[in-house]
């Protein structure tokens, strides 16, 4: 049985393991633990013995824009709509800003095509050693 918290406060780094599959140098359970708690808002979805299976979360200004980092569901767990509730949670908390955006390989435009996003252009810059294991 999964539920979904969007409260960090009581989350321990220890209930986030295993995510970040396959990134050569991924953030620490704790550095995890700190995304979630300093984002504008993250949800996590939970077994019922307590470990996160998935997370998003969203940064902001509060007012009109906000991006989404991070979007997550455990291999094992994928493909049961926990990605799908996480997104849907994360644009309903974001409904009366402007805009939304987030980055994503080109094969997962139509999964956020479903959720109501569209493509748009974009830029960035990536910082690999900011990144502690
Ligand atoms: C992308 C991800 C979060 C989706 O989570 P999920 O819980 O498996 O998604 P859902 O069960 O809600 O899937 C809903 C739909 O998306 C599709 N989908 C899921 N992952 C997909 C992928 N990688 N590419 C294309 N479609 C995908 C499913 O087939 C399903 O389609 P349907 O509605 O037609 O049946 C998950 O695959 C994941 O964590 N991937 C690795 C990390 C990642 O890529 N994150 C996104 C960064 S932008």
């Amino acid at each position: 049985m999964i539920s979904y918290t969007d409260d960090m406060s009581t989350l321990e780094a220890s209930q986030l393991r295993g995510f970040f599959v396959g990134w050569p140098a991924p953030p620490s359970p704790e550095q995890h633990l700190a995304v979630l708690r300093g984002s504008y808002y993250a949800v996590v979805a939970m077994e019922g013995d307590g470990r996160a299976v998935g997370f998003i979360n969203m940064i902001s200004d509060g007012v009109l824009t906000a991006f989404i980092p991070w979007l997550e569901v455990l291999p094992e767990h994928q493909g049961q709509g926990i990605g799908r509730e996480l997104v849907s949670r994360a644009l309903k908390a974001a409904e009366s800003f402007y805009s939304v955006d987030l980055l994503c390989d080109p094969q997962l435009q139509p999964y956020y095509e479903k959720l109501g996003m569209r493509p748009v252009p974009g830029m960035g810059l990536r910082n690999w050693s900011a990144l502690r294991g």
